[in-house]
């Protein structure tokens, strides 16, 4: 038996295109982390298709599970409770984490805790370094949302700014496509970026009322190309690229700092899957030359994963907030503190 210092979550994620289950104990240290990605799949059709996402899934969501406690080295009876993302995401994919975690909680008995999938990308930091706690700035960064946020408590965040439009990853995604390179377009960008030079000027990403607006970036690159292609110029794709991701990210790094300076407060952080991006990293590390502590996720937790649902998990635990196994999956879920007029 586990004493109570001792709680072990078992959380579940299969929000898009990976299907992961982690055991994490406290919140804080990873016990096992299983990560099993469909994109060798979605590559042949450009991007994730919702069906086969979820048949995918289906097919695999045991496996990994059993994987994930044999890792750990613990069965299912020696966890505290099974933490599962149920928005956002594709709808048919969050249906297939959320009725196995109900499977297991019915036969178990076990609590389940019902993770917004965004607030598990911000609990990432907390499986990297173990000695944050909030209040911090937070710069959130995945394929469906991008915002500034302040993270008041671990269930208490205020959405400073967000995209207007697209969201950070998912120009990524779409400016690849029209560089003809394969999906996920972000992690090739950022390779093809290291290569160029970043001789394009795009206008910025913020828009007037200090949010941000992706849509205007995407459509520059678009048109850049395109009139190239149309007076027979050769355009060097990396140098593009590299344009691209300096105007996509120096955006972000703009509000960040001067939500951070307004803020006060001395601890940035970076969440999601642009997380990963290496020019983004850079320029967050910059940080700490004014003083700032800066928390990177290790790379692997910046994508999906569990071990951040885990995490998530162990803070609701804390405050007694479960769902009984009427739970449904809800796609469109936002961050708590995110205001409605965004
Ligand atoms: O957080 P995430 O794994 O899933 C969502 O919750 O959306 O983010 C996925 C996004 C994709 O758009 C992907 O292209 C982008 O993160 N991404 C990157 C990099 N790695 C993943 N974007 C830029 N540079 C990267 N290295
Ligand atoms: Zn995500």
């Amino acid at each position: 038996m586990f004493s109570s210092e001792n709680i072990l979550i078992l959380g579940i994620e299969s929000s898009c295109d990976e299907t992961a289950v982690a055991v994490v104990k406290n919140g804080r240290e990873l016990l096992s982390n299983v990560v099993l990605s469909q994109i060798d799949v979605h590559k042949l059709y450009g991007g994730v298709v919702p069906e086969i996402a979820s048949r995918n899934h289906v097919e695999v969501i045991d496996k990994v599970c059993k994987k994930a406690l044999n890792d750990a080295n613990l069965s299912l009876s020696q966890i505290d409770a099974v933490a599962v993302t149920y928005g956002a995401g594709l709808v048919g994919a969050l249906l297939v984490g959320v009725s196995y975690a109900k499977g297991l909680c019915q036969a178990s008995g076990k609590p389940l805790i019902a993770v917004n999938h965004i607030e598990g990308h911000i609990c990432a930091n907390y499986l990297t370094y173990q000695s944050l706690t909030p209040p911090y700035m937070c710069l959130l960064t995945s394929g469906g949302h991008t915002a500034v946020v302040k993270v008041l408590d671990y269930d208490r965040y205020d959405v400073l700014c967000s995209t207007v439009d697209d969201a950070v990853g998912e120009a990524f995604d779409k400016v690849a496509r029209v560089l003809g390179l394969p999906y996920p377009g972000g992690p090739q960008i950022d390779r093809l970026a290291s290569e160029g030079e970043t001789k394009y000027e795009f206008h910025s990403v913020v828009v007037s009322n200090g949010n941000f607006s992706y849509s205007g970036l995407k459509t520059a690159v678009m048109n850049l190309v395109h009139n190239a292609e149309q007076k027979g110029e050769r355009i060097v794709k990396a140098d593009v690229a590299a344009s691209f991701n300096k105007t996509a990210v120096d955006g972000l790094i703009d509000r960040l700092r001067e939500e951070t300076v307004k803020s006060g407060l001395k601890t940035v952080a970076v969440a999601g899957g642009v997380g990963a991006n290496g020019y983004l990293r850079r320029r967050l590390k910059e940080f700490e030359n004014d003083g700032y502590t800066v928390c990177l996720p290790t790379l692997n937790l910046c994508g999906d994963n569990a071990a951040m649902i885990a995490s998530r998990g162990y803070y609701m635990y804390k405050n007694g907030e479960f769902s009984d196994l009427t739970l449904n999956a809800c796609p469109t879920l936002k961050l708590r503190g995110d205001r409605p007029d965004r």
